[in-house]
């Protein structure tokens, strides 16, 4: 598995603005669309291309294009939903599955209350937005699926990852062709299982009252 940690001032910036609880809904949401799209330039680096012919003004030349079959973009509702228009505004072209996942706020456990995607993802690159890596069980729950329907390779876009979440994709994943592009990596959950020192609830943030 490849761990990819932002390390740009910008994303930063961003990052401490999103982290701030003053922060309200609005700007959240603005900020978090914005980090996704720095985001995904790093986490499209290996999208599948082919060539094409393109003629300029001036003269022909060879191009590239995103190949076929599309790239998948799945966000994880609820909070992932807020990932979805940064990560479309790079990839304008991919194909949007959606899964929709709760975890038991005192096990940990996820549950998967919605699914809408293609039967078949055989020979798909797949992205899947989850703004927050805990424990790690909605977004190991998620790569599970997208593999089990025959996905070619998965990256996850997370806006912040605990320690624990990356260990435990990690040992989950084993070989499987699998990537983690994270705004930041934080110290540690707490007994709640939430990120410190994180930004709370995300989808309470996102979609709560301001
Ligand atoms: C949050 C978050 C992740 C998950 C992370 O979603 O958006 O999906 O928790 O925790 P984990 O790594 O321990 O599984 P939540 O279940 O609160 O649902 P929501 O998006 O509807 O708020
Ligand atoms: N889910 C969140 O929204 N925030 C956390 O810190 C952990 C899980």
């Amino acid at each position: 598995m490849r761990v990819h940690v932002a390390d740009h001032p910008l994303i930063t910036h961003k990052l401490s603005v999103l982290r701030d609880k003053k922060t309200p809904s609005p700007v959240f949401r603005q900020l978090t669309e914005e980090l996704v799209t720095l985001l995904a330039y790093e986490a499209t680096r290996n999208v599948r291309v082919e060539e094409v012919e393109i003629e300029t003004p001036v003269t022909r030349t060879l191009g590239l294009n995103i190949a076929h079959p599309r790239p998948l973009v799945v966000p994880i509702l609820r909070a992932g939903l807020g990932m979805l228009e940064g990560m479309t505004k790079l990839l304008p072209t991919a194909e949007v599955g959606f899964l929709g996942m709760a975890r038991n706020e005192v096990t940990f456990e996820p549950t998967t209350y919605a699914e809408r995607l293609p039967d078949d993802l055989s020979d798909r690159q797949c992205f899947v937005l989850d703004p927050m890596l805990a424990t790690g069980g909605s977004l190991g729950a998620a790569i599970d699926f997208l593999f089990r329907r025959g996905a070619q390779d998965v990256t996850a876009i997370c806006i912040l990852g605990a320690p624990e979440g990356v260990a435990a994709i990690e040992k989950q994943v084993g070989d499987r062709d699998v990537t983690l592009v994270l705004g930041a990596l934080d110290e540690r959950l707490n007994e709640k299982g939430y990120i410190v020192p994180g930004l709370g609830d995300a989808g309470d943030r996102l979609y709560g009252t301001v």
